[in-house]
């Protein structure tokens, strides 16, 4: 069927707002209808005796294993190593009997992740991916694949994809911790409400849309941005800045705000924007001493955060985007929102092919 923009200028518009309906799709393919739970999709293994997890992909889906990181060390008790394909595939690591890995990817045709999945395989370790088009070579050559309810994404920067891919892990990350008993009853119950509690809270994070490129003004001005975050925001800066090289060519760099004080900081004046994702969460006062050392360098600071930390830090920094109060395990899933504005507002500020960036493709399927 042909695929139409619906009345959006870009697929990538168009797929953003998307992101309510999607990420509801995909969260109601796991849940149970009877209790609300998130069902445990069965998996080949048994989670309770895996020794530890590796999770590879390439580009945008690489931050979705960032994220998950974060998720399954803290909610699972499981370690686990992240990897992009092309280094992975050439990296000697040690596998450890009994291993799942774990690979990443919309199209399920990028060769990198591929040509990674295969090596892990060799090696003996369970296949598990996380895919958006079902009838693809990943897809296949996997023993078990929990696929994203996207629908095709056609704008080359990924933004439906990246969002129901990181639900999707949310939800594997509650399977596995409960297999492992790592979450109690009443905690699991109140992730599983977070989550189906996503796309109301995404529609609502889309309401923000004028104020976003009403800031795209300004970035679209500047040479370079920066993007800080901690903990599960780190992986979203990152994405923050992929998405705005990718789509404006404007220089970003996505860093986490503890770090900032060994380089980038060298970088801070008035000409720079710094994009703060800053949930109030356990991290929050760590970035609020990071946002105030980018203000003592007259850095202008855009604050992305809720009621709380905006209430905290509101008016210290130039511009403040309030996104509503969430658990911090869903966090992540909701800040991509903003970034993913952002970007599209800029380049569009700029001129750019949005849908069709220079030099990129959809899916890499070589070398
Ligand atoms: C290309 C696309 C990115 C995507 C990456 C991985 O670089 O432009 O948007 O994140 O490939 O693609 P995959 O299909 O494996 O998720």
């Amino acid at each position: 069927a042909l695929i139409g923009k619906a009345g959006h200028r870009h697929f990538m518009l168009k797929e953003i707002f998307e992101q309510p309906q999607v990420i509801g799709d995909t969260i109601n393919a796991f849940v149970s209808a009877s209790t609300g739970a998130i069902a445990l999709p069965d998996l080949p293994f048994d989670p309770a005796k895996v020794p530890r997890l590796t999770i590879v992909a390439c580009g945008t889906a690489y931050y979705v294993a960032m994220v998950a990181k974060y998720w399954f060390e803290q909610v699972a008790r499981l370690p686990v190593d992240v990897d992009i394909g092309s280094e992975f595939r050439y990296r000697d690591t040690p596998f450890e009997a009994g291993g799942v890995a774990i690979f990443v990817s919309q199209s399920g045709e990028t060769l990198d992740t591929l040509e990674a999945l295969r090596h892990a395989k060799r090696a003996g370790q369970h296949i598990v991916s996380i895919v958006n088009v079902p009838e693809s070579t990943i897809a296949r050559e996997s023993d078990r694949v929990l696929y994203t309810l996207a629908g095709p994404e056609i704008g080359v920067a990924s933004t439906k994809a990246f969002t129901t891919q990181l639900t999707v892990m949310a939800c594997l990350v509650l399977a596995f911790a409960r297999a492992r008993g790592t979450i109690s009853h009443e905690r699991e119950a109140e992730l599983a409400l977070a989550l189906r509690e996503v796309p109301a809270r995404a529609a609502e994070v889309l309401r923000h849309d004028d104020a976003i490129q009403a800031l795209a003004g300004v970035v679209a001005e500047s040479r370079d941005a920066l993007y800080l975050g901690r903990g599960t925001a780190y992986p979203i800066a990152l994405e923050g800045a992929l998405k705005l090289k990718e789509i404006s060519y404007i220089h970003a760099e996505g860093y986490a705000a503890g770090e900032m004080k060994h380089g980038p900081i060298s970088l801070i004046d008035d000409g720079v924007p710094v994009i703060a994702l800053a949930p109030s969460d356990a991290l929050f006062e760590k970035v609020v001493s990071n946002i105030q050392e980018v203000a003592a360098r007259s850095g202008r600071v855009l604050l992305i955060s809720d009621a709380d930390g905006v209430a905290r830090l509101g008016s210290k920094v130039r511009w403040s985007i309030e996104l509503p109060k969430v658990d911090p395990f869903v966090a992540p899933i909701l800040y991509s929102l903003p970034v993913q504005l952002l970007a599209y507002h800029t380049a569009v500020a700029k001129g750019t092919d949005v849908d069709q960036p220079r030099n990129l493709a959809k899916s890499v399927t070589v070398e």
